[in-house]
């Protein structure tokens, strides 16, 4: 006999998407309360001290702790609640793995969400204000410089080290990652391939809060910071045999990319290999789920979309690179990479 639960019917299905936003917003309530965190330290803390040491009256905290159970992130434990095995590698402050900050990242951008209809129907972003600045990577925005970068870390770790699973990159010495962020790839890349000496090239500001990431990795002798900023400078820094766009792309528009993908391709010798990182969407553009949303994301905050292979190969063609093809493989913030290399 099939499990009444396991096949949701049709209305169901709907149900789902339609309080997909109530159980974002139950974990990144209960991430930036730091309830996992709590949970950790003391498994089974009974409700009403949880309540208690949040100031929180009794009945919230335990709805809240109900929906995390609810929702697979908390187990009953005594006369509390403790965390499943994936809560605490990734929502416990201080794990290796922690994705409480992307979490909360994600959660801040639910502004331009709301307004999901204006970006729609004026294609415009809803995230930042157009008409006041160019991008919504501004150094003068304070919340998104405490929690985007390490937002972007914590994504962009796996990323890197199931590209690294794909990807050969034994023949590379010198990598440019160009707007290469939180450093998260060169990073795991290099920890992988112990030869493999990388640059971040990112704006000033975000340079500055990269420099923590790569000393607390200990890596600062082989990863190089390189602030400058790839739509007004003329040239990318030259001396590497690859460039790698992880998460760029996205963010613009075709003319855009194409202009960023030149000054990459000037910067590289014959032969050097050129990789994006990104969240694809297919060819026929029906999916997947995470890619085509993600998208949907990119026009309440960029100017951009997520590509397709197609997209890129075009481009890449039309660049001057040859031997083109995609790399598949899976992680929270991409599912692929584009590779070509110089002719
Ligand atoms: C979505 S993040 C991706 C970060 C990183 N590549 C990763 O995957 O973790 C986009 C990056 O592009 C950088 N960026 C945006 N505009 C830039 C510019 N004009 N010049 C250099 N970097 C820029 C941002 O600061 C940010 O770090």
């Amino acid at each position: 006999m099939t499990d009444p639960g396991s096949t949701p019917t049709p209305p169901h299905r709907l149900m789902d998407i339609v309080t997909g936003l109530w159980a974002a917003k139950a974990l990144a309530v209960a991430t930036r309360m730091g309830l996992f965190s709590d949970l950790s330290a003391a498994p089974g803390l009974p409700v009403a001290e949880v309540a208690a040491r949040h100031g929180i009256a009794e009945r919230p905290a335990e709805l809240l702790l109900t929906a995390c159970a609810g929702l697979g992130l908390l187990v009953r434990e005594g006369e509390g609640y403790a965390n499943t095995p994936e809560a605490e590698r990734y929502l416990v402050r201080g794990r290796p793995e922690y994705f409480g900050d992307a979490v909360i990242s994600f959660d801040r951008r639910y502004a331009g969400w709301m307004r999901l209809e204006e970006a729609v129907a004026g294609n415009v972003p809803t995230n930042f204000d157009p008409r006041a600045k160019e991008s919504m990577f501004d150094a003068q925005d304070a919340a998104l410089k405490k929690t985007y970068w390490s937002a972007m870390y914590a994504l962009s770790a796996p990323s890197a080290r199931a590209l690294g699973e794909v990807l050969d990159l034994g023949g590379v010495r010198r990598l440019l990652d160009v707007g290469g962020g939180g450093a998260a790839y060169d990073i795991e890349l290099c920890r992988r391939y112990p030869d493999l000496r990388a640059t971040v090239l990112d704006l000033p500001f975000v340079c500055e809060l990269t420099r923590e990431w790569v000393e607390e990795a200990g890596l600062q002798d082989r990863i190089a910071l390189a602030p400058g900023d790839f739509l007004r400078d003329a040239a990318l820094p030259t001396g590497h045999d690859a460039v790698l766009l992880s998460q760029v792309m996205h963010n613009w528009d075709e003319p855009t990319n194409r202009s960023i993908l030149r000054k990459c391709h000037d910067a590289l010798p014959p032969g050097g290999l050129i990789v994006i990182s990104e969240l694809l969407v297919d060819d026929t553009k029906d999916g997947p789920r995470l890619p085509a949303l993600m998208s949907l994301h990119m026009l309440v905050s960029t100017w951009g979309q997520n590509y397709t292979p197609s997209d890129y190969t075009h481009w890449l063609t039309d660049t001057g690179f040859t031997d083109i093809h995609t790399l598949r493989f899976s992680a929270p913030g991409a599912d692929g990479a584009v590779v070509g290399v110089k002719a």
